[in-house]
């Protein structure tokens, strides 16, 4: 059977359990987050972050972008690792969740699954809300404490997007799985040489499992690496997807693509992390 969000949410304001009403969030003490017209629910009240949440157009251009189909073999490779790693999930959270592409794929191994997205960006999280219609989709900052209860977590996902070490180890349950993505340097690397595309830093893999030592520990690293045909249609929505968009205005950036001559051949590269909770350390 499929859990209650009662048995998941936590009122950010107050910290006591959330009931899910057609079109609302209420807590206990009587704190109340009304769905907004496209589904979504907004938690984060007061002052908003110094983080920048991705733009509408951003938001569209990654859309766009997943749905040709470029990162399935990675879609895939998440849905898999979930399910060997953690084959009984139920609560199945993404932290940065964007447009819920990854979420939906991994909820939709679980049969009693319930997503929670989570999300700064307003503009992902309307997608997002459309894909995952039996979850929640949550405005939120993952640098905030979570809006989740300890230990409710079965398979948390955080795929190119920031990380809360201490947070995910706390939602996290005893036998919870956090799978963590990063693009390798070679990732897009051939437009990073025509000068389109911000350098990716080794070492990723590392720090990641460095910052989360903590309380958890990996258990598995896999690399995943391979080509695609990119039209420039899509050049560009790689771009715009990402944070070089920021550093284009649209003129430049169709100068840019033109320049580009055709299809271009490109590597995809990422690292696939597992972690699980770290077994406490006996005296
Ligand atoms: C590169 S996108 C990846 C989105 C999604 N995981 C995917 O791969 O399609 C990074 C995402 O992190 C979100 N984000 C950035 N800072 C955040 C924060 N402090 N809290 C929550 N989300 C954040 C952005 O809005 C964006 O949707
Ligand atoms: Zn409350």
């Amino acid at each position: 059977m499929r859990l209650s969000p009662r048995e998941i949410l936590l009122c950010p304001v107050c910290g006591a359990a959330v009931d899910h009403r057609p079109d609302s969030l209420i807590c206990s003490g009587g704190h109340r987050f009304d769905a907004a017209r496209q589904g979504y629910f907004n938690l984060l009240t007061g002052r908003g972050t110094r983080f920048e949440a991705d733009s509408a157009g951003m938001v569209e251009a990654r859309e766009e972008f997943l749905a040709a189909g470029y990162y399935g073999p990675l879609r895939d490779a998440l849905a898999a690792a979930a399910v060997r790693l953690a084959p009984q999930s139920r609560t199945v959270v993404d932290a940065g969740a964007g447009t819920g592409y990854y979420l939906r794929a991994v909820a939709d191994c679980f049969p009693d699954a319930f997503p929670v997205a989570l999300d700064i960006s307003k503009f992902a999280l309307r997608r997002a809300a459309r894909r995952l219609p039996e979850g929640v989709s949550l405005v939120w900052d993952v640098w905030k404490p979570l809006p989740l209860q300890d230990r409710s977590v079965d398979v948390l996902l955080n795929v190119f997007a920031p990380r809360n070490p201490a947070e995910f180890a706390r939602v996290l349950k005893p036998d919870g799985l956090l799978l963590v993505v990063t693009p390798q340097p070679g990732h897009l690397a051939e437009l990073r040489k025509q000068a389109v595309l911000l350098q990716v830093p080794g070492g990723k893999d590392d720090d990641v499992k460095r910052s989360l030592a903590a309380s958890l520990t990996e258990v598995e690293r896999t690399r995943l690496e391979y080509a695609v045909d990119l039209p420039p249609a899509a050049v560009k929505r790689a771009i715009l997807m990402g944070p070089a968009a920021r550093h284009y205005d649209p003129g430049q950036l169709d100068a840019v693509v033109e320049r580009l001559d055709g299809h271009q051949r490109v590597s995809a590269a990422f690292t696939v992390q597992a972690f699980v909770r770290a077994s406490p350390v006996h005296a």
